[in-house]
């Protein structure tokens, strides 16, 4: 048993090695957007970052099965932290099941219903990634979607981790972790609000005023 995984949704391994040295982190999320925004070579971000913590995921680019087939066998070879992300289509799903053969990790991306959470699990896929703040940002309530999953999870006997993507404020990592999700992952800006708590730095700063006086 474990609490709920925190991964960080980056492409920045600087930020990954600053939180890593928290002793809390236990993966990170890739995508093509987050790695273009550091404009760092691919191979090699993901290389440092898996140095760094136990489990990678790259993302693959390919929209066809053979394609994404050929990049998952490619990045699974370069480090044994990586989970090669698949997009939840059908093709995608051909790539999982060839993927769970092969004993490649997978984090299925893009997930936006239950049905689709069933399916990327039914074809083998290690993690699956509904995004809760892209459903949040059309009106539909991201949460919901991961308490009907882990609702679902729990009648049948998934070996498939439910990471909880897209999170978007301090909030959505608690209530993922009230639902039993597995995993969470956490945009940096978001994960340096986690430690903190203006009753904590209030007490804290009394704490050594009390001390000052006494100790000179
Ligand atoms: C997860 O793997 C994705 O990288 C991520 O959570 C997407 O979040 P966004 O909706 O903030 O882009």
């Amino acid at each position: 048993m474990y609490l709920m995984k925190l991964f960080l949704d980056t492409a920045n391994v600087e930020h990954v090695a600053e939180v890593a040295e928290w002793g809390v982190l236990d993966g990170v999320t890739t995508n093509p957007s987050l790695v273009a925004k550091e404009g760092r070579d691919f191979k090699e971000t993901v290389l440092a970052m898996c140095d760094l913590v136990p489990c990678v995921s790259a993302q693959v680019t390919a929209t066809d099965a053979e394609g994404m087939k050929k990049q998952a066998d490619e990045y699974s070879k370069w480090h044994k932290h990586v989970a090669v992300k698949v997009p939840m289509t059908v093709e995608g799903l051909k790539t999982l099941a060839y993927c769970k053969k092969k004993g490649i990790k997978t984090n299925t991306t893009l997930i936006f219903s239950v049905n689709q959470a069933i399916l990327a699990a039914k074809a083998g896929a290690s993690i699956i990634s509904p995004f809760i703040g892209r459903l949040d940002d059309i009106g539909q309530d991201g949460m919901e979607l991961i308490a009907e999953i882990m609702l679902a999870w729990s009648h049948y006997g998934f070996d498939t981790e439910v990471l909880v993507a897209s999170t978007r404020h301090p909030r959505h990592i608690a209530d993922a972790a009230q639902l039993g999700a597995h995993i969470c992952t956490v945009p940096y800006d978001v994960f340096q609000k986690l430690p903190l708590h203006t009753l904590t730095d209030k007490g804290l700063k009394k704490f050594l005023e009390d001390w000052e006086k006494v100790s000179g």
